[in-house]
C-alpha cells in the first residue's frame, strides 16, 4: 500500500487564510480583482508558496504563474493542474483559490511521500479568470490555449487604458503574448479542483463531486443611443430614454431563458435538451444624473447552456429583441459579441482517473455537470481534462457567505493528489 498523500490540513488553512488577507478593504466580502495591486501582491504570495514547495516558478507572457516539478521522464508531457485566485466583487475565499492552494499542498504531499513523477507536475495560478471590466474572462487560460486574440487586448475599459496596458501592469508581455501559447500535445491531462458553487453535492451528502462537462456561455453587449433630456421639462411620450430601453432588454433576456422560448432554463442538467439560463448582470448608463434622461447605456449580459444549438437560439432571438427594442424607442441600438465559450466535456479516462483517486481515499462521487466557467475549459482545447468538486455550503457562491469546510477541502485536495499519481501511469 502506497503512502498516504492525505494533505496537511494545518498546512492548507494558513495559506488559504493568509491569502483571504489580500482583499479590497473598502469592498464587501473577499473582493481581489484582476489587475488590482491588490491581486498582484495575492499572486506574488502564491509563486512565495510553490517556492517553498520546490518548484520552479516562472511568469508568463500572460502573467500566468506556473510551477513546475521535474518528472524523471524526459520529453515527457506534463501532468498540468492549476486554477485562479481573482475573485468576483464581494466574492469569497474559495472560488478557484483552493484550485491553486489545494495544488501546492498536494505538490508537497506527493514530494514527502517520495512520489516519483515521471511526468513534470506543473500547478498554474491563471490569470483573471473572472470577467473584468472588459467583460472577458479566463485571460491566462486562453492565452495558453491560443484564443486570446489580439481584439481582446486592444479592447478599451472605462478608465481609459486597454486590457493589454492592464496585462502589462499585471507582469505580463502583450506584445509578446502568442508566446504564452502552449503547443498541443505539451500535456497528458489537465486536473482542476474546484468549489461547487451549487448545492448538489450538500444536498447529497458526497464529498467528491467528478465534473461530467462544463456550459458553454456566450457573453454580449446591448448597448442603446438615446438622447439627453431635461428630467423636469421634457414629456414622457417624446422621451429616448437609454436606460428603459436597457431593463426591457434585461427583461427579455430573462423571458428567453425562462420561459422556454429559446430552452428550459436550468444550465446544468448535463443533457442536450437541458435548456439554459441568461443574466444581465451590469449596467452603465451616460450621463448618470437623476435630473437627465439618460442618452446612452450598456447592458452586460451572458447566457449559459451545454448545447450549443440552445446558445445559438438565444443569440438569435435575444439580437432581434435588442433590436426591436430600439426601434420601438426610436434609438441607435447594436449587440457586440464579447466571448464565445463552447460547451466542452471532460475526458473519460481522466473521470476514471479521479473516480479511482476517490476510491483510494475511501471517498463517494457524484458525476454532476458544471454550470460555472472554468479555466478547465480553455485546457480542454489542448488535452485531456477533468475536474473534481467540493461541496458549498447552501450551494453559495460569488458572494461573502461562500463556504467550504477545511476537512472538506482537504478531501479534494487528497483526492487530487491520488489522481495525479494514478495519472502518472494512466493513459487513454
Ligand atoms: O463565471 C463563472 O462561471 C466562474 O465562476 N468564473
Ligand atoms: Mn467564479
Ligand atoms: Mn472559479
Amino acid at each position: 500500500m502506497s503512502e498516504s498523500l492525505t494533505p496537511d490540513l494545518g498546512r492548507l488553512s494558513s495559506d488559504l487564510e493568509t491569502l483571504a488577507t489580500f482583499r479590497d478593504p473598502k469592498a464587501p466580502g473577499w473582493t481581489r480583482p484582476v489587475f488590482s495591486a491588490i491581486d498582484r501582491e495575492g499572486r506574488a504570495f502564491v509563486a512565495e508558496r510553490m517556492r517553498e514547495a520546490g518548484m520552479e516558478v516562472e511568469t508568463d507572457a500572460a502573467a500566468n504563474i506556473i510551477g513546475r516539478v521535474r518528472g524523471t521522464g524526459r520529453l515527457a508531457p506534463a501532468i498540468v493542474t492549476g486554477s485562479h485566485t481573482d475573485t468576483v466583487m464581494g466574492g469569497g475565499r474559495f472560488d478557484g483559490i483552493i484550485g491553486v492552494l489545494g495544488a501546492v499542498e498536494a505538490v508537497r504531499r506527493l514530494a514527502e511521500a517520495r512520489v516519483e513523477l515521471a511526468h513534470d507536475l506543473v500547478v498554474v495560478d491563471f490569470l483573471g479568470e473572472e470577467p473584468n471590466l472588459y467583460g472577458l474572462s479566463c485571460v491566462g487560460s486562453r492565452a495558453v490555449a491560443g484564443t486570446l486574440e489580439p481584439e481582446h487586448l486592444a479592447l478599451v475599459g472605462p478608465e481609459g487604458h486597454t486590457l493589454g496596458e492592464d496585462l502589462e501592469a499585471a507582469g505580463g508581455d502583450p506584445a509578446a503574448v502568442s508566446e504564452a501559447r502552449w503547443a498541443a500535445g505539451k500535456m497528458h491531462c489537465f486536473l482542476e479542483l474546484h468549489i461547487e458553487q451549487g448545492p448538489l453535492l450538500e444536498q447529497a451528502g458526497i464529498p467528491i463531486g467528478v465534473v461530467t462537462g462544463i456550459v458553454g456561455i456566450h457573453r454580449f453587449l446591448a448597448g442603446f443611443e438615446g438622447q439627453a433630456d431635461h428630467a423636469g421639462t421634457t414629456p414622457m411620450a417624446l422621451r429616448r430614454d437609454a436606460l428603459l430601453a436597457a431593463a426591457e432588454a434585461a427583461l427579455a433576456i430573462e423571458r428567453l431563458a425562462a420561459a422556454g422560448e429559446a430552452g428550459g432554463g436550468v444550465a446544468v442538467a448535463g443533457s442536450p435538451d437541458a435548456g439554459g439560463v441568461a443574466t444581465a448582470g451590469r449596467l452603465e448608463v451616460r450621463p448618470g444624473a437623476n435630473n437627465v434622461v439618460p442618452a446612452e447605456s450598456e447592458l452586460w449580459a451572458e447566457s449559459r447552456s451545454p448545447d450549443d444549438g440552445w446558445l445559438a437560439e438565444f443569440d438569435r432571438r435575444i439580437e432581434a429583441e435588442v433590436a426591436a427594442i430600439g426601434e420601438r424607442r426610436r434609438m441607435g441600438s447594436s449587440l457586440r459579441r464579447v466571448s464565445h465559450e463552447e460547451p466542452v466535456l471532460a475526458t473519460d479516462w481522466v473521470m476514471d482517473v479521479f473516480g479511482r483517486a476517490a476510491a483510494v481515499c475511501s471517498l463517494d462521487t457524484l458525476a454532476l455537470p458544471s454550470g460555472a466557467g472554468h479555466d478547465a475549459a480553455q485546457m480542454a482545447r489542448l488535452s485531456p481534462m477533468g475536474m473534481i468538486f467540493v461541496p458549498s455550503r447552501d450551494g453559495r457562491s460569488h458572494c461573502p457567505e461562500e463556504w467550504t469546510d477545511l476537512e472538506q477541502i482537504g478531501d479534494g485536495v487528497a483526492v487530487l493528489a491520488e489522481a495525479i499519481r494514478l495519472a502518472d501511469s494512466t493513459s487513454e
